[in-house]
């Protein structure tokens, strides 16, 4: 599936979940394509959140959508089959938490699913260099992951600026996405500096209005880009 960037992906974990399905409505009336799964395991990260039976009532409601799953869990080997049958389209594991990240990128693969890695604030892009030709996205987390309404961290920006370098540099084709704090304030320079994706979970959701918010935060992506050329 081929999509044209950049992409806002609204994270589902700053939803209404008593109006779901309304507000994935809202989304999609508002041309989203993506839509970020947020999984916590109150192990990984100190929250838990929601399972594959969410994901998957999410598909349902949403089915020609593209399911962005974050597994922010320990033991990501376990459940990513569930993932995969609950409909996750790009399923992302954490660096952090795969002893054996090769086998786990093939693993999803194998299961049909494109494939993400995901660092932590305070992880170094340079251990990914060995992983990066296998995976179709690299996230950089610009918050500790765990909640949702958190302040962006700027150390993101010069993450985002290497790995578009070095995308280059080695002619891959990864996408680089940021997840955490992401607002209108900091969209355009994301979008400069290289990011494909951009999730962003307050800033669509706990607005007055969503489709104003989708709107207000795709101009600010779209001047990103248009600087870019
Ligand atoms: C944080 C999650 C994020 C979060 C983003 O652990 O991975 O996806 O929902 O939320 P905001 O945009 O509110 O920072
Ligand atoms: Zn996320």
């Amino acid at each position: 599936m081929a999509f044209e960037t950049p992409i806002l992906a609204p994270s589902l974990l700053a939803a209404d979940f008593t109006r779901l399905g309304e507000e994935i409505n809202q989304c999609l009336s508002s041309n989203i394509r993506w839509l970020h799964c947020d999984i916590m395991d109150g192990h990984f990260v100190p929250n838990i959140s929601y399972g594959p039976f969410i994901v998957n009532a999410v598909c349902r409601a949403a089915p020609e959508t593209f399911l962005d799953v974050h597994l922010m869990i320990e033991n990501p080997d376990q459940y990513v089959d569930a993932f995969a049958e609950a409909g996750a389209n790009l399923i992302t594991v954490h660096y952090e938490t795969c002893p054996h990240l090769h086998r786990t990128i093939q693993h999803i693969k194998s299961l049909g699913c494109q494939t993400g890695v995901a660092i932590n604030p305070a992880t170094s892009i340079d251990l990914l260099y060995p992983i990066l030709p296998d995976v179709d996205m690299v996230l950089v987390m610009s918050v500790n992951p765990g909640f949702g309404g958190q302040s962006f961290i700027e150390s993101a920006f010069q993450k985002v600026y290497k790995l578009n370098a070095v995308r280059k540099q080695l002619n891959l084709n990864y996408l680089i996405e940021v997840d955490g704090g992401v607002q209108k304030k900091n969209a355009t320079e994301l979008i400069r500096k290289g990011a494909d994706v951009l999730v962003a979970g307050s800033s669509v959701f706990k607005k007055e209005s969503i489709p104003n918010a989708i709107q207000d935060l795709r101009a600010k992506m779209n001047a990103g880009r248009a600087d870019m050329v």
